[in-house]
């Protein structure tokens, strides 16, 4: 019988457990540079608050999301249409934590390990609402996050030296008492 054991990591975790994460995101991801999301992910996990959660099955690792808070100068909602309310993009790196990465090895979908990831990277996060950002056509993704409650919100320009040329955003509300002014 298999065991599947998911685990929260801190920086540190994270970059311990670098080489067997980066495994995954090279089956999940192929063709993007590998390199690029090293340096990347290194330095996101140099920003306070950072933090991912990873699932294992038999000890070998076969999933992971991971995340930080948007920090008060971020560039995240730049550019974004349609224009969001007044306030909406007003970031305090306590406001919002942005997920960066979810993905589960093909041969481990479909059995509910993606949304035990996101659920438990999310549980205990104390900002008031979430976001993260999918290429436009990743449509099936789209659809899945939307089921999962999250809203669209709109897209921004990929910057130069991004994965893409353009993002679909979404957010969820973390805090019910909070959701009616996230947007
Ligand atoms: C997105 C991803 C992490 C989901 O992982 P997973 O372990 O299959 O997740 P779950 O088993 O919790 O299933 C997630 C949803 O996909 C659906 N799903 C799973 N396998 C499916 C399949 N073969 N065909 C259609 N839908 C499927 C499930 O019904 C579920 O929807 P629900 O929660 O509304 O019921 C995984 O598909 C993945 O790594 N995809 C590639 C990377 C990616 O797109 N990441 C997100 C980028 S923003």
């Amino acid at each position: 019988m298999s065991q599947v054991e998911m685990s929260r990591l801190g920086p540190g975790g994270t970059r311990e457990h670098f080489d067997e994460i980066q495994r995954v995101y090279a089956v999940v991801f192929p063709g993007y540079d590998l390199e690029d999301h090293r340096r990347r992910t290194l330095r996101q996990t140099e920003s306070a608050g950072f933090e991912a959660v990873t699932v294992r099955e038999n000890g070998v690792l076969v999933g992971f999301a991971y995340g930080l808070p948007l920090s008060a100068r971020s560039t995240w909602w730049d550019g974004l249409r349609p224009s969001p309310p007044d306030g909406f993009a007003v970031e305090t790196g306590r406001r919002t934590f942005a997920v960066i990465g979810l993905a589960v090895l093909p041969s481990h979908r479909g059995r509910g390990l993606g949304r035990r990831l996101m659920d438990e990277l999310l549980s205990s996060r104390p900002e008031e609402r979430a976001t993260l950002a999918t290429v436009p056509d990743n449509q099936e993704a789209q659809r899945m996050y939307e089921r999962w409650g999250w809203k669209p919100t709109g897209q921004t320009p990929g910057v130069e030296g991004e994965t893409a040329d353009a993002f679909d955003l979404y957010v969820t509300a973390l805090r019910p008492e909070v959701a009616s002014s996230s947007r």
